[in-house]
């Protein structure tokens, strides 16, 4: 067993639907530790690193101008395997995809509203979490 801490976002699109606090319930009844939460509004240049991998694909102009639109809600969440169990409890990308059951397979319809962000691997959440929390505010 490997303890793992995955940087999570809610959307735009989550936290105007109001879904952010039947989503955080998911994961804390699957029994992740919540190590750090905070509603912020990202700014281009945070959205730019978040998302760098993507500069220059044909999406990434909307999904930049979609991030930074509105506040969401970012966090950590640490326990065993979260980085892919909590992957697999989002669901793939494109809602349409998404079983019922997964987040976006119960909340998102489309891949430009799809509801949540999860790191995809340990380099990643790393380079993730420390764009959105400092060390003193992780617990
Ligand atoms: S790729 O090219 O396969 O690596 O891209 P993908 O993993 O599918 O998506 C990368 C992130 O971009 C988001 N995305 C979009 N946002 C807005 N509009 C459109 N059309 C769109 N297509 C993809 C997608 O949700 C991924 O962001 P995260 O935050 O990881 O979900």
């Amino acid at each position: 067993m490997k303890m793992e801490s995955t940087l999570v976002l809610l959307k735009p699109d989550a936290v105007r639907r109001k879904l952010c606090g039947e989503i955080l319930s998911r994961f804390e009844r699957k029994g992740f530790t919540l190590t750090a939460l905070k509603l912020l509004r990202l700014t281009p240049a945070m959205a730019a690193s978040h998302y760098q991998e993507h500069s220059g694909k044909p999406f990434y102009p909307a999904l930049i101008d979609f991030i930074t639109a509105s506040p969401v809600v970012a966090m950590v969440l640490t326990g065993p395997d979260a980085i892919k169990l909590v992957r697999a409890m989002m669901g793939p990308t494109n809602p349409v995809a998404a079983p019922p059951g997964t987040i976006r397979g119960d909340y998102a319809t489309v891949m430009s509203e799809n509801i949540i962000h999860g790191s995809d691997s340990p380099a990643s959440a790393q380079r993730e979490i420390a764009i959105y929390f400092s060390e003193q505010e992780l617990i």
